[in-house]
């Protein structure tokens, strides 16, 4: 398993497979901002997009790839663009396919994103999940602080209003 942090072109070049690994998370009922059936085309789309955003430097994009090369896994970190905020990130788009999950990688993906969080300067991290999804096991083991639930946040992707956590950490009370 390799995980490489991708330049803008990368993210389009990455788009088709992104977009595979979104649908894959949207269909099987994660809350990461869409509704099912997320069509392929679409979240291909999607990533291809956020390539401009990357370019920008608003948000970095890691990769994960098996020994074969197909993309398993991919997480984000977006940046403020206020100037009272360059302290500070969220933490995106934490997806692993369906076809890998339980072993490990989502912890690694979520590492990697703190530790080059770090070296980035950035002292605090933040990030809502869907209440009671699996994820938040990982970030409580992780360290990461449970700030508190807003009810009826976002649609699941069946549609359904559900609440969400708001989750934080602090990077330099950390010792890696
Ligand atoms: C959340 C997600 C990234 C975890 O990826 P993963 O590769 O399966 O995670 P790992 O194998 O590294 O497991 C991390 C921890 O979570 C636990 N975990 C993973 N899946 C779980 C599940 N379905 N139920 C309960 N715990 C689970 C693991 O046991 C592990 O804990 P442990 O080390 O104490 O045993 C993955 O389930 C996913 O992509 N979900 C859909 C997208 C999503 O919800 N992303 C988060 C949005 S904020």
């Amino acid at each position: 398993m390799t995980v490489l942090r991708l330049g803008a072109g990368q993210v389009r070049d990455n788009a088709g497979e992104l977009g595979e690994l979104l649908a894959d998370t949207v269909a099987g009922g994660a809350s990461v901002g869409f509704l099912a059936p997320l069509a392929r085309p679409d979240a291909v789309a999607w990533w291809r997009e956020r390539a401009d955003a990357v370019a920008a430097g608003r948000i970095a994009v890691w990769v994960a790839r098996d020994g074969g090369g197909r993309v398993t896994g991919t997480v984000g970190l977006a940046f403020p663009d206020k100037p009272n905020s360059r302290h500070r990130a969220e933490l995106v788009k934490l997806m692993v396919h369906r076809d890998g999950r339980g072993q490990g990688l989502g912890r690694r993906l979520l590492t990697i994103a703190e530790e080059a969080a770090v070296a980035a300067g950035v002292t605090l991290l933040h990030l809502d999940t869907e209440t009671d999804s699996p994820a938040e096991h990982l970030y409580r083991s992780a360290g990461w602080t449970r700030a508190g639930v807003i009810p009826d946040y976002a649609a699941s992707p069946a549609g359904v209003l559900r609440p969400t956590t708001l989750y934080y950490k602090q990077l330099d009370a950390v010792t890696w």
